[in-house]
């Protein structure tokens, strides 16, 4: 087999190769003494310049020719009007790069870097950790003793090799421990959830774009979006505050000036300027969980200031400006939304980039043990006692906490509950058979399907009839009141809830007054619009 032919890429050195007379062969000239070494034989030269340097180009071709016949010397003049500009000197270099015909299979390419413009050495850097540049470094260095000789010394570079794979191992622990940090250093075990956080990870250090967590109640969205606003913080990504506001709680005219802000005398009752949210969270971030709940006056309002960084507060004729970044929550299915003209489709597409479905406890069985013992330390913690199940106490929890009918409707909301309650029960730190036998029992009841209780994001039946006339529906009754109710909560008057309810039999004319026909539907539960639009929507 033929030895490749190596082939040098570098700078000429507008100082440093640039000596003239006789003297210039008494220093030290990187170009030409990369040339020069006894022990390595240099093919070909790309020698890359830039500007009117004829002479100099000439004179190390010249010489170059003189001490190493056996080096073919290739000129090569590069663009840029400023060889201190990253952005000229990286993009003169890349084109050069996707231009020149490498082969690494007969060839061996060696990039010189060397003193001299810092810029150039870096972008020679960078291009070849890209592996634009598909070579290894030859970096030369100047005499140590300057009388003692003019060559210098050279060390390769492999940034393939283990020396250089510490740095990356490094990233790579970097990495591993911003995962961690988002799991709280909870050894989660489900593999599609490590991968999820995995993304989540790369995406919080590196993108300012909104992010979408979808997922039951107690998933744990309010938390990650927390979680990502502190590693992005701890990686110097965002200067300014975590905002967090859930948007169920938002309702008529206050739902826009919380958000965007008013101006004194705005309306009745603004009696001093606001700032609003969105400005507060500027250089920050901002949560909206339940973006789906958002009315779609704040919507529109909302797109604007995601997309053009600007909005107009309440009253005001000036524009404000806000960085902020958009972390958004829900647990409704916001596509579905948009087909029924619930939500608005372009700020879906903004905020549909990256999008994570976060799953309920009971699609990660296997984390609910690291998860417990996660909220057993951290209870241990928080009151000065070590708690520990007993073994067959343990057991007992696990098989159930596992078992189909645990339903885990709350997430790990209750999983938290349950782990307090048990805690705070163990006499001298144990967790007994007894106390779990209870708990279990005590979850059960909390579970157990009733008319009245609301599945994820449901009008909860409980709230607004009572828990005793709610148990009195049947499922079919509760699950179309459920429903009704929602339509109300998210329409402006009686008549819009109407239309919307009662759209098709309006539009064939049969039954128009639909008003009157949803008035008289409520009035069976005893309920009434001033009721319902008066209500805050439950929060769990
Ligand atoms: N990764 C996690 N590590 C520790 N605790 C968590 C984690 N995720 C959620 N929790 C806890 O679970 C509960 C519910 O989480 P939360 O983020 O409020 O859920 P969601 O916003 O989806 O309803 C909170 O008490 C939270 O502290
Ligand atoms: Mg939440």
């Amino acid at each position: 087999m033929n030895k490749k032919e190596t082939v040098v890429i570098g700078f000429v050195g507008t100082k440093l190769d640039n000596y003239r007379g006789a003297s210039r062969w008494d220093k030290w000239r990187p170009s030409i003494a990369l040339t020069q070494q006894p022990d390595l034989t240099v093919g070909r030269f790309e020698l890359l310049y830039n500007g009117s340097v004829d002479n100099l180009i000439s004179q190390v071709t010249d010489d170059i020719a003189s001490v190493s016949p056996e080096t073919q010397v290739v000129p090569h003049a590069l663009e840029m009007a400023d060889a201190w500009d990253f952005e000229e000197v990286y993009g003169a270099l890349f084109d050069f790069a996707k231009r020149y015909p490498f082969d690494p299979d007969k060839e061996d390419y060696w990039i010189h870097i060397t003193t001299g413009t810092h810029v150039v050495q870096i972008c020679m850097f960078l291009l070849t950790e890209a592996r634009f540049f598909p070579g290894r470094l030859i970096q030369t260095s100047p005499p140590r003793a300057p009388a003692s000789n003019t060559l210098g010394s050279y060390t390769l570079i492999d940034l393939d090799l283990s020396r250089y794979d510490q740095i990356a191992q490094r990233f790579s622990r970097e990495q591993l421990e911003g995962i961690a940090f988002l799991k709280s250093g909870i050894a989660t075990r489900n593999a599609a959830f490590n991968t999820m956080i995995e993304e989540i990870e790369r995406v919080a250090i590196r993108s300012r774009a909104p992010m979408l967590l979808m997922g039951p109640t107690g998933a744990g969205k309010s938390f990650l979006a927390r979680r990502v606003y502190e590693l992005k913080k701890a990686r110097h990504q965002v200067a300014g505050r975590f905002v967090e506001l859930n948007c169920a709680t938002l309702h008529g005219d206050g739902a826009a000036s919380t958000l965007f802000g008013h101006i004194k005398g705005a309306f009745t009752g603004a009696a001093a300027d606001r700032p609003g949210l969105l400005r507060s969270a500027h250089k920050g971030l901002l949560f909206l969980d339940e973006i789906g709940e958002l009315g779609a006056d704040e919507q529109a309002m909302l797109l604007k200031a995601v997309e053009e960084k600007r909005f107009l507060p309440l009253g005001s004729d000036h524009e404000v400006h806000s960085e902020f970044q958009l972390i958004a929550g829900t647990n409704r299915d916001l596509a579905q939304d948009v087909a029924a003209g619930r939500f608005r489709e372009d700020l879906y597409a903004r905020i549909n980039l990256w999008t994570y479905a976060l799953p309920g406890l009971r699609e990660r069985q296997e984390d609910i043990e690291p998860n417990l013992d996660y909220l057993l330390a951290q209870f241990g913690e928080e009151n000065g006692q070590m708690v520990r199940f007993n073994r067959e106490a343990r057991t007992r929890f696990m098989r159930f906490a596992r078992a189909p009918d645990a339903l885990w409707t709350g997430n790990f909301r209750d999983l938290w509950a349950s782990v307090t309650r048990m805690a705070t029960l163990a006499q001298s730190g144990r967790i007994t058979e007894a106390i779990v036998d209870d708990e279990i029992a005590r979850l059960q009841r909390l579970w157990r399907p009733r008319a009245g209780r609301g599945a994820d994001g449901d009008v909860a039946l409980d709230d607004l009839l009572g828990e005793e006339a709610a148990s009195r529906l049947d499922l079919f009754d509760a699950l179309q009141l459920q429903a009704v109710v929602g339509v109300c909560r998210r329409s402006k008057s009686l008549s819009d809830a109407g239309r919307k309810l009662f759209g098709v039999s309006r539009d064939a004319k049969t039954k128009p007054n639909d008003a009157d026909r949803l008035k008289k539907y409520l009035a069976r539960f005893g309920l009434s619009w001033d009721r319902l639009s008066g209500e805050l929507s439950p929060d769990r």
